[in-house]
């Protein structure tokens, strides 16, 4: 069976249950992948201190400054890293890293793409706007990375139902457990492909 290196990278506000959810795949044997490092801005993020606790190895750094930028990618290179999965992080993606894996970096989102994307639909924001928008349906997205906001193509989309009682956050957590079958499945999907 393929396997590749993983590093994931996660968001400074993010919980890191999808983070976790994909270290856990691999320790059930559910993923054709090894997580080598889990990436973030702040060792203090939750999402961080959930890596630590996992024992994943951490890269510390901002992606906003091209010289760490470039310390991380001779980071991935050292690890041998095959596949970016992003979990979390709400930022463009920096195109540097996007030239040298090109179709190696993807994305979690929480909405039926291409609905309910781009800059500033993140969080609660996503499924205030579901709800307002009096859908029927709502789940999640993984995707290709690109130089514009939740863009790429398409990789993989679980779908659930909106009830009209619903709340942003019932409708989050809804959507959250599409998130945690289809992140592993669609992980599986992109190393069958780029093997
Ligand atoms: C998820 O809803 C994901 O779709 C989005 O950010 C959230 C991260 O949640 N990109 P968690 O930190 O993985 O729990």
């Amino acid at each position: 069976m393929a396997s590749k290196n993983i590093a994931i990278v996660v968001g400074s506000k993010g919980r890191g249950s999808n983070m976790a959810n994909l270290v856990y795949a691999e320790r059930h044997n559910q993923l054709q992948g090894h997580i080598r490092m889990v990436v973030g801005a702040k060792v203090e993020a939750p999402a961080m201190l959930l890596a630590k606790e996992l024992g994943t190895d951490l890269w510390v750094g901002s992606l906003k400054d091209g010289a760490s930028v470039a310390l991380l990618l001779d980071q991935l290179r050292a690890k041998e890293i095959e596949l970016i999965c992003l979990a979390g992080y709400m930022m463009l993606f920096p195109p540097e890293i996007l030239r040298s894996y090109s179709g190696r970096v993807i994305n979690i989102h929480p909405a039926l793409l291409p609905k309910f994307g781009g800059k500033g639909m993140y969080g609660s924001f996503v499924h205030e706007s579901v709800i307002a928008a009096k859908e029927t349906e709502s789940g999640c997205t993984i995707h290709y990375v690109s130089e514009v906001y939740d863009e790429g193509a398409i990789i993989l989309q679980e779908r659930c139902p909106v009830f009209l009682e619903d709340t942003p956050e019932s409708l989050a957590a809804r959507v959250l457990e599409c998130e945690h079958r289809a992140y592993p499945i669609a992980v599986n999907m992109v190393i069958d492909e780029i093997s």
